[in-house]
């Protein structure tokens, strides 16, 4: 396999997935490294083929010894199609199954960061389809191991930057080890002087020499010089020690989640995938019964005009959540998700300018989505429709019961149903929590997933309750809806029961009220006779559905991570309205085992899963997928960091 654009091979074919074993897995002292620890995270630059990822999969699961999970890190900045990989991969028989996974997983023509699950979740794949030199900057990976793998260095030398070489060192800990083919003297010098302790080893095959380094402990070896001299003020993650990631002294095994709603639910079946013992505690006496309690919601990225962190964010997560369900049903559930595809109406002049903009966007997922005037839209969905439309073919309708339903059948889930959260209290650094059944349980880190009501336990995550109401209504026809439609408000045929379909749904900001009402469904049907005239009259059995209260937060941004230790923020970020750069700041503190995720606002059926699985990362100590921007708009301090910014 050749690159015309480096002039240069991406592996060797006589023997590639020897050289790659030899190279990267033995160069960084594997497997038998992994056998030491419960987690273990590598960072490969330049994915290309795969090819060192399937090796190193398959070597993990070989290995009787192996630790309990591994995250995969592989930065990639100009991806190979799913095609090419399918190709490429049929020269070996051996990864056959492992490629068909993947390939039936990979991001084929996307931008961003991918999580891909293998073994149940126990080894994932982080695929960051971004250039090194930003990615180093924006992603804090953190690995035990470097595997650096981006062509020649005389005809590539982009990879292999003083700066790259910088920022791999300050992600790397005492005991981090990096392996390469190259034994180039520039690369071997930038390593050098960014803190490794290098040395050759004998190169594979015809190559001489390879190199293979170390980060040194810095205070055993106060000689050695971890922190060169080179500006790295573009290092997003340096700049902001208020979002510095929690350390743990060791992984949590037995977890509380407070909420059995979407949010509760896919943190505790993450956990539980990753090997934790979870127990979720719910006030209701059913999941999924509060503002996840809708018959049937959308399911659909949010795209605006021009790209940006949060679009970013919303992709990712309508992705990762797509790939949830499609492994779900493999193993045998059935998720009740009718992907017909999502048609948006432009409603209004901001949006048929916003699907404008769309159109012309080069950086979208190839066939993500398409504009579509009334007449095309109209013949699609067999009603008249009388506005240009924006096609979403990948999205559709969930039920969310559905998916808590069979995210629930973990076997480490334990659930408390009619149980409450009272008071949390900390013993010996853990949280104790003080049901409503007078128990008291003890566990290592606890998770506060219970939409608006978490604010009661933690005063610096702001949000405004949101009253939301949907209601149900019968086709008077045979015909089902094709789509899910999207206009002022949305239609969705409820999923397993197509001649019904929920519409809604309501917004009455600051109302806790969960009663029904048939105000609410008057109102919402009034709009849908409005939008969509010809579907409305063929409606009957119209009534009140469901209603719940939406978690919101003033920038519109899910609340993900660690809570702050409220008392250091005040003390040691005080005088931040003073600027930024007055004086280096330490690092931040939390309480202690204690999260959150909630804000999920009007998008949680799109956004749950993937926060979780960044969260669930942040608990147990390993680097959470996504890019600093992401990570900081969802941190549950930047409210506090906001006002103590504006000296308040
Ligand atoms: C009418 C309506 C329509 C919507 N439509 C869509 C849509 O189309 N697409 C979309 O993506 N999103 C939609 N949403 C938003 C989405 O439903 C929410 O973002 C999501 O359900 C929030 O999930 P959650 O788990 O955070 O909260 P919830 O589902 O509210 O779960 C929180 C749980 O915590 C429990 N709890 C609270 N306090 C305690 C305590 N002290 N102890 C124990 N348990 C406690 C509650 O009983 C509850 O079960 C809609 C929301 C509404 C209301
Ligand atoms: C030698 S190939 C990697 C082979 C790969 N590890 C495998 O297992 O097939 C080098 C890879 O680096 C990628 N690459 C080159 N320049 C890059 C850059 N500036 N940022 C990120 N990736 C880059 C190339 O697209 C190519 O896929």
């Amino acid at each position: 396999m050749y690159s015309l654009q480096y002039d240069d091979i991406y592996y060797n074919t006589d023997n590639g997935p020897i050289e790659s074993e030899y190279v990267f897995l033995t160069g960084n002292d594997l497997p038998g490294r992994w056998q030491e620890k419960p987690h273990f995270g590598i960072t490969e630059t330049g994915f290309g083929t795969g090819l060192n990822f399937l090796v190193t999969l398959k070597a993990w699961l070989d290995d009787s010894a192996r630790c309990e999970t591994l995250d995969y890190y592989a930065i990639e900045a100009y991806p190979l199609r799913a095609t090419q990989l399918a190709e490429i991969h049929a020269h070996w028989p051996q990864f056959k199954t492992l490629s068909a996974e993947l390939i039936e997983q990979y991001p084929d023509q996307a931008s961003g960061c991918h999580s891909l699950s293998f073994e149940r979740g126990r080894v994932q794949l982080h695929l960051i389809f971004e250039d090194i030199t930003s990615s180093l900057r924006r992603y804090q990976l953190d690995p035990d191991c470097w595997y650096l793998d981006g062509f020649a260095p005389a005809r590539n030398p982009s990879m292999w930057t003083k700066e790259a070489m910088r920022n791999i060192a300050l992600q790397s800990r005492p005991g981090t080890s990096l392996a390469t083919f190259t034994a180039a003297g520039d690369v071997r010098r930038g390593l050098i002087s960014a803190g490794f302790e290098v040395h050759k080893r004998a190169g594979f095959g015809r190559k001489r020499e390879m190199l293979c380094a170390l980060k040194p402990d810095a205070r055993a070896n106060p000689e050695s010089n971890p922190v060169p001299d080179l500006d790295n003020s573009q290092n997003l993650i340096q700049h902001a020690p208020w979002f510095a990631a929690s350390r743990i002294s060791k992984p949590p095994e037995r977890v509380a989640v407070i909420g059995a709603g979407i949010a509760g639910v896919q943190t505790a079946w993450h956990l539980a995938q990753r090997g934790v013992k979870v127990v979720i505690i719910e006030q209701g006496d059913t999941i999924a019964s509060a503002a996840s309690g809708n018959r049937a919601g959308i399911l659909a990225p949010k795209l605006t005009a021009t790209a940006g962190a949060e679009e970013a964010f919303y992709l990712a997560a309508f992705a990762y959540q797509l790939r949830q369900i499609q492994a779900l049903n493999k193993q045998g559930h059935s998720i009740n998700f009718l992907q017909n595809g999502l048609l948006q109406l432009a409603s209004n002049p901001h949006n048929l300018q916003r699907f404008e903009y769309l159109s012309r966007r080069e950086d979208l997922p190839a066939g993500l989505c398409k504009i579509i005037n009334a007449k095309q839209a109209s013949e699609l969905l067999g009603e008249k429709v009388e506005c240009t439309c924006l096609l979403i073919e990948q999205a559709g309708g969930l039920s969310p019961a559905s998916l808590c339903h069979a995210l629930l059948k973990h076997p480490k889930i334990e659930l408390r149903l009619s149980t409450a959260l009272n008071e949390i209290s900390y013993r010996n650094g853990n949280p104790q929590l003080k049901l409503s059944s007078g128990d008291l349980l003890n566990v290592d880190a606890l998770v506060l997933a219970n939409g608006c009501r978490a604010t009661q336990f933690s005063d610096c995550t702001p949000m405004t309750p949101v009253r939301g109401q949907t209601s149900s209504a019968l086709l008077r026809t045979d015909k089902s809806m094709g789509y899910a439609l999207r206009h002022a408000g949305y239609v969705v045929s409820e999923p397993g029961n197509e001649q019904r379909l929920i519409f809604g749904a309501s917004y009455v900001r600051g109302d806790t009220s969960d009663e029904l009402r048939e105000l609410e469904t008057r109102q919402g049907f009034d709009i849908l006779r409005v939008n969509l005239p010809e579907l409305a009259s063929q409606l009957t059995e119209i009534k009140p559905s469901h209603a719940g209260v939406r978690a919101t937060t003033t920038d519109r941004w899910p609340i993900v991570g660690p809570l702050a230790d409220t008392d250091f923020y005040r003390r040691e970020y005080a005088d931040l309205h003073q600027g930024k750069h007055y004086k280096p700041y330490p690092a931040a503190r939390y309480q202690a085992g204690t999260y959150m995720l909630s804000g999920l606002g009007s998008r949680g059926l799109t956004s749950a899963a993937y926060c979780a699985n960044l969260l669930v990362h942040s608990i147990l100590g390993c680097a959470p997928p996504a890019p600093a921007p992401v990570l900081h708009a969802l941190h549950p301090a930047r409210f506090l960091i906001r006002k103590l910014g504006k000296g308040r």
